[in-house]
């Protein structure tokens, strides 16, 4: 083939269509590359986007910015199945039919969408968080995004980066924690893994959906500058990092407007100040209107059946025709989600149409591999941990062990590879219509048998705390699965529920080394914490989580997450000790049944977040308080010494140290960078690394304060790091310095963007 004739091939999207021959003259390619100006991938996304609006028709254009529920749409079309979204395309033009998944943990598959479908489940996002591993996320996305476009999806609603303002929220497992760093990069690399697959991820939820109970019809109220330096700096940077396609707009109001139709949100910061060049989507059923949310910077109504009417249907043709929302508006609805569907790949790189094989086995390691990341040893008295795989007698007590671990419920649920072993339909609650309580399939009973092959492996299933403490009595080793299981759509306590608390004291009372391991989708209290011997968080850890457990506490790896969230020591510590209902609601029934019926003339609901940008770790450290395990902190089995510690100022502050494992065991530690600047609000992680060092190892590594941490936004003056002196510090959490120091830092503005 010619030089000439590649070049032109690639002018025309990457791969020749199948039209051109390799003997068809240059000239022609170019001259349909100057006819078909979209497909010329030298240009910039947008411009290609532009140039393809400019050939389509206006129905073309109206029927690209509403998506189809297809589990109650009664459109039909022959390749569409019941995931959460469908978009038709334009054939003619090349432009994709957009096949939407959720996708926080996987490709999630609630109801069976194709016979026999199954999907690889990643531990909760709080897992992922807890490796502090932006590598971890960026593998757990890539391995989510090859299996979506394996199954014929193209854009994953993937990147959910809300903080997690409150320990009882439903669904903090979908997240990555309470600190804007740590979840904005890991976010980023997540998205940023999902899209290598030429395919588009959303970030979402933007913003502020902070709780699930009253989600569609709360108004979450909170100071402009805190949302800035708090939740929206999370997104910021997640969108920085990882270019996602599209960004989702949240169920709730914020400040008063609807997210979806929230004109500061979506234009003024969104599309003005940080110059985002895709589209921004609707949650399902978050749409109220159709003029103001098109102007206000709507560029996509999702799952146009959940709302109560099809707002980007009929009615903005009405709109577009009358002039109230200008032709010219509707151009850059389609060309931002064109520009998304171009920059991501999808473009140039359609998906293909039928199922393709998927390496299942390579994808379970990656689930393995974060899980194993994720877990985070809190507590290890006497070394209880690892356990000696010479233990004559183990017995594992409740949580299902025996059969598979547990998952988190709702739009993300994933039926995983292997099976579901337990599945239980709820009864009530505003999460009833779709969320089931789902196990995965991997036993932490068969992983443990096969870790400890010669020792005499039982279960109990806890059922009754005073078998399980006869049972634990005579046992080598007793370790206690507790599960607290949490779902999208609803909040829950921080209790651990059905008496497991009476279950855990009753079997450390019969055996002080016994060993908890935690299943839960966040933090729990834990009134047994003095009583046992060990403490294991293991998250919901995905598909092969049975098998991750088993490894880390037999110490085939060590115990190397870190808390991305604090956990409290009481809820009187919390900003809000549980979750609220929105003013004007007077149950849980109540706001339950108000879920998806809000509209524009709906009551204001407010909730308030007092607590501003001071989230998680902030909030303690504000009011001087502790909790019992704090952000950043977790154990492992080897010890570190962090030497020739040494602070520096001016445009790059940051810290460089040497870490050495003093320990016997390979292992892993993290070193985090606090900065408290000058304006004496509490301080904020501005850099962490994960490093793993063999025994003896020795390793020196710098880090390089955040500047988009360091910096406060000030009304009419954008953002700025202040000129002046900041404490910089070296932690193994947000409570233990290792060393500090005040250095001069150089003032700085930052541009919007
Ligand atoms: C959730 C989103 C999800 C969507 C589609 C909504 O209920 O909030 O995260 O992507 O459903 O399933």
């Amino acid at each position: 083939m010619s030089l000439k004739l590649v070049l032109a091939i690639s002018l025309l999207g990457g791969t020749a269509p199948a039209a051109l021959s390799a003997r068809e003259p240059a000239r022609q390619i170019a001259r349909s590359v100057a006819a078909a100006p979209w497909r010329n991938t030298r240009l910039p996304a947008a411009e290609r986007a532009r140039a393809l609006v400019s050939a389509m028709t206006r129905a073309e254009k109206l029927r690209y910015v509403h998506g189809l529920f297809p589990p109650m749409t009664k459109e039909r079309h022959a390749d569409m199945i019941p995931s959460a979204g469908y978009v038709p395309g334009v054939p003619r033009l090349g432009i994709p039919t957009l096949r939407e998944s959720d996708a926080s943990l996987g490709v999630a598959n609630q109801v069976e969408q194709r016979k026999g479908d199954t999907a690889t489940a990643l531990p909760a996002s709080l897992a992922t968080a807890a490796s502090f591993d932006p590598a971890i996320a960026f593998a757990g996305g890539a391995m989510i995004g090859a299996e979506a476009r394996a199954k014929t999806f193209n854009v994953l609603l993937a990147g959910g980066v809300n903080l997690t303002r409150d320990a009882w929220n439903g669904r903090n497992f979908e997240y990555l924690g309470e600190d804007p760093l740590l979840a904005g990069l890991m976010a980023a690399e997540s998205i940023r893994g999902v899209q290598t697959n030429n395919i588009v991820s959303t970030v979402k939820h933007f913003a502020l959906n902070s709780q699930e109970t009253g989600r569609t019809i709360l108004d979450a109220r909170i100071d402009e500058k805190a949302l800035r330096e708090s939740d929206l700096l999370a997104f910021k940077i997640a969108i920085d990092g990882g270019k996602p396609g599209s960004v989702m707009c949240a169920y709730n109001k914020i400040g008063g407007d609807w997210a979806c139709e929230n004109r500061f949100l979506l234009t003024d910061v969104l599309r003005s100040e940080w110059r985002y060049p895709g589209f921004v989507m609707s949650d399902w059923g978050a749409v109220h209107t159709t003029e103001k949310a098109a102007l206000a910077g709507l560029d996509q109504e999702s799952g146009q059946e959940l709302d109560k009417a099809i707002y980007f249907g009929g009615p903005l043709a009405d709109a577009v025709t009358s002039g109230r929302v200008p032709a010219r508006r509707l151009d850059e609805m389609v060309e931002r989600i064109l520009t998304g569907v171009i920059s991501s790949g999808l473009y140039d790189h359609p998906t293909p149409t039928a199922m393709q094989p998927i390496d299942f086995a390579a994808h379970a390691e990656v689930a393995q591999r974060a899980a194993e990341a994720g877990i985070v040893l809190l507590k290890n008295e006497r070394n209880v941990l690892p356990f000696a795989k010479t233990a004559k007698r183990i017995v594992l007590i409740g949580g299902h062990a025996d059969v598979g671990v547990l998952s988190g419920g709702g739009s993300s649920q994933v039926r995983s590879v292997g099976g579901v072993p337990i599945e239980i339909p709820l009864k009530d609650g505003a999460a009833a219509s779709f969320a089931r309580i789902t196990y995965h399939s991997s036993a932490p009973l068969r992983a443990i048998r096969a870790a400890a092959p010669n020792a005499d492996v039982r279960f109990v299933d806890g059922s009754d705390p005073i078998a399980a403490a006869a049972a634990a009595r005579d046992a080598d080793v007793a370790i206690i699965f507790a599960t607290h299981w949490q779902t999208e759509a609803q909040d829950s306590s921080v209790s651990l529920p059905d008496g497991q608390d009476a279950l855990i004291s009753a079997v450390a009372k019969a055996n002080p080394k016994s060993v908890v391991v935690l299943e839960t989708g966040g933090p729990v209290l834990m009134p047994w914490a003095a009583d046992v011997a060990g403490i294991v968080q293991a998250w919901y850890p995905g598909q092969r989580g049975g098998e991750a457990i088993a490894r880390v506490v037999f110490g085939d790896v060590d115990a190397s997450g870190r808390l991305p969230i604090s956990f409290p020591r009481t809820i009187e510590q919390l900003p809000r000790p549980k979750p609220v209902l929105p003013a004007g609601t007077t149950s849980l029934s109540d706001a339950a049944s108000n879920a998806g019926s809000g509209d524009a003339v709906a009551p204001p609901y407010p909730v308030p977040y007092g607590e501003g940008a001071n989230v998680g770790y902030r909030w303690y450290a504000a009011r001087g308080d502790r909790p019992l395990f704090p952000f950043g902190y977790g154990l492992s089995y080897t010890r570190f010494r962090f030497g020739d510690i040494r602070f520096i100022g001016g445009a790059r502050p940051g810290a460089s140290v040497t870490v050495t494992n003093t320990g016997t065991r390979p292992g892993v530690a993290v070193p985090q960078l606090y900065a408290t600047g000058p304006d004496g609000t509490p301080l904020r992680l501005a850099a962490f690394r994960r490093v793993t060092l063999a025994p003896g190892e020795t390793t020196r590594i710098s880090l390089a304060a955040d500047p988009r941490v360091l910096a406060r936004w000030a009304a009419g003056q954008g953002w700025a790091v202040a000129a002046g002196r900041y404490h910089l510090a070296i932690a193994t959490d947000a409570t233990r310095e290792v060393a500090s120091d005040d250095v001069t830092v150089a003032g700085v503005s930052l541009a919007t963007h």
